[in-house]
């Protein structure tokens, strides 16, 4: 299965793809820890998305184009994943249809998590992750259930993001909005497109998505 999770930042689309990642056996494809990935290693292409991915503009598709196509090669895609954060122009969605037919597969669903702009600052500027596992919690909407320690490792070192302050919020929601929105409509006229509540708990929102994938 191919599952494609669209919405503007803030939206939970690495929030539901881990869930969905568990409950389907498959794999999430964040394009957004992929680049993060490569600024950490200091690699040509961290170099050159550092800088944008600063100011939360869109790095250049043919960049992307090549990461996601060399990503869909490894061996632990073949049990099927989760797009997050791909495709986010029109021909980097024009780029996936390509590659997909190569490989005789489809996108089985395309859902946009449908959500408030002003409520995104608040759950992007409260947003941390675990150091060690990479755990997403949230200063007031997913806090762990001891303070200061990971539920799921017991670690005590925890990270935010660079690009997650509200000046950069806003730009990659003008971003979104731009640049990626424009994609709904051509997944819509091919009869792709699925809208959830994004604006519900985050139980609800999961509920809401097994319901249109459907059992695993
Ligand atoms: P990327 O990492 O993809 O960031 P993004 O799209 O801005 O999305 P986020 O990760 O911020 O949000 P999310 O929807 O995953 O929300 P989350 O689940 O964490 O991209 C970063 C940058 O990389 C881009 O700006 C660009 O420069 C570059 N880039 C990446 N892909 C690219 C591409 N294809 N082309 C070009 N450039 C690219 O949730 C947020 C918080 O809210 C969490 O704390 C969570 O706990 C909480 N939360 C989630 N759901 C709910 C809920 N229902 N109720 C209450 N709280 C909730």
């Amino acid at each position: 299965m191919i599952l494609l999770l669209m919405g503007p930042p803030g939206a939970g689309k690495g929030t539901q793809s881990k869930r969905l990642e568990e409950a389907y056996g498959l794999v999430q494809l964040s394009t957004g820890d992929m680049l993060r990935a490569a600024v950490a290693s200091g690699s040509d292409l961290g170099n050159k998305a550092k800088e944008i991915m600063a100011r939360g503009d869109l790095v250049p598709d043919d960049l992307i184009i090549d990461m996601i196509a060399a990503r869909i090669e490894q061996a632990d895609c073949a049990k099927g994943f989760i797009l997050d954060g791909f495709p986010r122009t029109v021909p980097q969605a024009e780029a996936l249809a390509a590659m997909l037919a190569d490989k005789g597969l489809n996108l089985d669903h395309v859902i946009e998590l449908a959500v408030d702009d002003d409520a995104m600052v608040k759950r992007i500027t409260g947003r941390y992750t675990c150091a060690k596992c990479g755990k997403g919690y949230h200063d007031e909407f997913e806090k762990p259930a001891k303070d200061g320690v990971c539920d799921k490792c017991g670690a005590t070192e925890f990270t935010r993001r660079a690009d997650d302050n509200e000046g950069t919020v806003r730009n990659r929601l003008d971003a979104y909005h731009a640049q990626t929105a424009p994609i709904l409509a051509y997944y819509k006229d091919q009869g792709l497109l699925h809208d959830v509540d994004g604006m519900a708990d985050i139980d609800a929102v999961t509920a809401q998505l097994k319901g249109v994938i459907g059992q695993a």
